[in-house]
């Protein structure tokens, strides 16, 4: 693994806070000490929780200190307090002041920090990671949080000119090869201990879409009566259906015979390229199979994102190992919304997919479990609590998933039901 510096660390880390305040910086205080919708806790608990996390890890867990304050343990603890218990909350300047203090004495102890040794907290700077790691995926959490609250109530920040590149791909299935390739992440740089450890995977041939699939795709399964067609829907789906009355996406709005949505800071005409999100698994799957199709397993997404069918070898983004950057795909918040399905051409796998990283995190149909020989690191309720049949794997990332995150060995999961993600559809079949 490469060489580490405190003064790296410290930079990325006071990168991250940065970007976190800006996010919140988009809202009102006010509207940030209320839930934004569907339960979910108010925004500003995210604040201090990432302080919390922060300090426990470093202060508590590596260098051994005591809690700095017994009250935001409890209070920002995900588990031990339940969303409905997030009430009252200190004000954001409370927080932040609680934020600064933790960030001070850390970095004191991380000016004479050795990230040689044993401790395998501390060994090329991994506990760092895993808070940096934290606070990025939080961040992706509060951009899925501040989308529910309407336009109105946010201020539009400085975003790069939106892409108008229309795509001239074919919306054609590539054909993967039957084959053995590698799944999951050496540990030659930072990785969940979810990830680990890498195994040979033997698949047979399949196609999957080159392209994910657009607002307009999806519409046509609205329109021809996808919601009320019992046959498209698994028991389970159609039971969160009915229960939900589910009817079309998270944001989107009829309009006579079309269709507007919602976005980050807008509402207005459904952009008809641009790949659906809002979709939960359960209507992932029913649109697969209203395409006499089906999800792909997280194996087959694997293979057809990062695997070099020439060379045998793997890559850690869909176009290889080059760092992302704004030609390669849309990620980390630099549009600020989805883009045109296929508008990343350099971006594309080995296998010919287009928006394998970026863009929207993509539905799998594999539930969330560990690999053949997992083994819990370094706590249990990061991955190994949630391998409970509930969750899927969804793989990719968003446009608003950081670069680290963009790996494609990163498995991230939600609940079935979930539909507040950006995740959308990318369909599979038997060759
Ligand atoms: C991996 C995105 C599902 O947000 O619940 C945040 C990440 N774990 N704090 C989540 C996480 C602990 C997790 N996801
Ligand atoms: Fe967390």
């Amino acid at each position: 693994m490469a060489d580490i510096r405190a003064e790296e660390i410290k930079s990325l880390m006071k990168d991250a806070r940065a970007e976190t305040l800006r996010l919140f910086d988009l809202v009102r205080e006010i509207d940030l000490r209320e839930s934004p919708g569907f339960g979910f806790r108010p925004v500003i608990w995210h604040l201090a929780h990432i302080g919390v996390f922060e300090g426990y890890w470093i202060l508590q867990k590596l260098f051994g200190e005591n809690p700095l304050d017994e009250r935001y343990d409890r209070i920002f603890d995900p588990i031990n307090t339940p969303r409905e218990d997030s009430k009252n909350l200190p004000s954001r300047r409370e927080m932040e002041n609680y934020l600064t203090r933790v960030r001070e004495k850390i970095f004191r102890y991380l000016d004479e920090s050795d990230f040689g040794g044993e401790n395998p907290l501390m060994r090329d700077g991994f506990i760092f990671r895993m808070v940096l790691e934290h606070e990025y995926q939080h961040q992706e959490t509060l951009a899925y949080l501040l989308h529910m609250l309407s336009p109105e109530k946010k201020i539009r920040p400085q975003a790069r000119s939106p892409l108008n590149i229309l795509s001239t791909l074919a919306r054609d299935m590539v054909i993967v090869p039957a084959g053995q390739f590698e799944m999951g992440a050496r540990e030659d740089s930072f990785v969940y201990d979810n990830e680990q450890p890498r195994h040979a995977v033997e698949l047979p041939a399949f196609k999957i879409d080159r392209l994910l699939t657009t607002n307009e795709e999806y519409a046509r399964f609205v329109d021809e009566g996808g919601y009320e067609r019992r046959e498209f829907w698994s028991d389970e789906g159609w039971q969160w259906r009915v229960k939900e009355n589910w009817t079309c996406p998270l944001y989107w709005k009829r309009y006579g015979k079309s269709w507007r949505a919602q976005t980050m800071f807008d509402e207005g005409e459904l952009d008809s390229q641009h790949p659906v999100t809002g979709v939960s698994f359960h209507e992932s799957e029913a649109y697969a199979h209203f395409m006499n199709k089906r999800l792909p397993t997280e194996e087959e997404w694997e293979r057809a994102a990062s695997w070099d069918f020439r060379s045998e070898t793997k890559h850690r983004f869909a176009w290889g190992d080059t760092e992302p950057n704004s030609l390669l795909c849309n990620f980390n918040f630099n549009f600020w919304g989805t883009t045109p399905v296929g508008s990343f051409p350099a971006g594309a796998s080995a296998a010919g997919c287009l928006d394998m990283t970026g863009n929207v995190w993509e539905w799998t149909s594999t539930p969330f479990a560990g690999y053949k020989g997992f083994k819990a690191f370094p706590y249990p309720e990061y991955s190994e609590v949630w391998f409970d049949g509930d969750h899927r794997v969804l793989r990719g990332g968003s446009w608003a998933t950081r670069a680290p995150l963009l790996r494609t060995t990163f498995r991230n999961f939600f609940r079935r039901q979930f539909r507040i993600a950006f995740a959308g559809i990318r369909c599979a079949s038997d060759a």
